[in-house]
């Protein structure tokens, strides 16, 4: 996602109670920041926070973390959730870190939600469907481990499906067209709004990993 730098994102992100700046030192202590023992999901790349934010809104017995690299990015996302939410908390973190956020098993749940594509052949481990990224997050998921999957790329959805297999995830609900499937319940991301107003087709997997 491309925005203009956002001159009073540092100011938000200081003053906004949302944000957890010191992401870190919550490791292994999310439930005791939560004040609860609810399952925890996490959105890697939540961008302005419209799908995290409107899943806290509507499954209040889930805790739900988005994370995002772009400092502007989670500023416009903080500065848009005024409503009371205590089980929603935004981290200005990069997704290569998790294992500096979370103990093994601290959270069940990772979304990634049109997740930058990397197109050149070069830059396929970026890509957060790499194998290497799927073994980072099973190995701090733990005894099982969830990733639910969208994206309006084809290319990065057959990438997708490949690595997942490779992994040995299992892979239900494979969508080639999530709004004219028959799948229930669907939050929309800002991208899936705009794409799907395009008319282009959604994907979605969800991938599981027992061990
Ligand atoms: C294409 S945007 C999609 C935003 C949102 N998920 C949506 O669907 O509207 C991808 C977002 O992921 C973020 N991102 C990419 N790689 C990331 C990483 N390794 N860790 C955290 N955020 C990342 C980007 O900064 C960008 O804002």
């Amino acid at each position: 996602m491309r925005i203009r730098k956002k001159p009073w994102a540092e100011a938000e992100l200081e003053n906004n109670s949302r944000v957890i700046l010191d992401a870190p030192a919550k490791k292994g202590k999310w439930a005791e920041f939560f004040d609860n023992d609810n399952p925890i999901y996490v959105e890697i790349g939540c961008g302005k926070g419209g799908f995290i934010t409107k899943n806290a809104q509507a499954y209040p017995e889930i805790n739900f973390i988005g994370m995002e690299r772009q400092q502007s990015v989670i500023a416009v996302a903080a500065r848009r959730t005024d409503e009371a939410l205590p089980n929603l908390a935004l981290l200005w973190e990069n997704a290569m870190n998790l294992s500096d956020l979370f103990e093994v098993g601290e959270f069940q749940r990772l979304y990634l939600n049109f997740s930058d594509p990397w197109p050149k052949k070069r830059t396929y481990k970026r890509r957060l469907t790499y194998r290497g990224y799927l073994e980072s997050y099973r190995n701090i998921m733990g005894e099982h481990a969830e990733v639910f999957l969208k994206t309006d790329n084809r290319n990065l959805f057959e990438f997708s499906l490949n690595e997942f297999c490779a992994d040995n995830w299992k892979l239900s609900n494979i969508s080639l067209d999530l709004h004219h499937s028959e799948f229930e319940g669907n939050i929309m991301t800002e991208y899936e709004e705009k794409f799907s107003a395009e008319g282009m087709p959604i994907y979605r997997l969800e991938g599981r990993y027992d061990k």
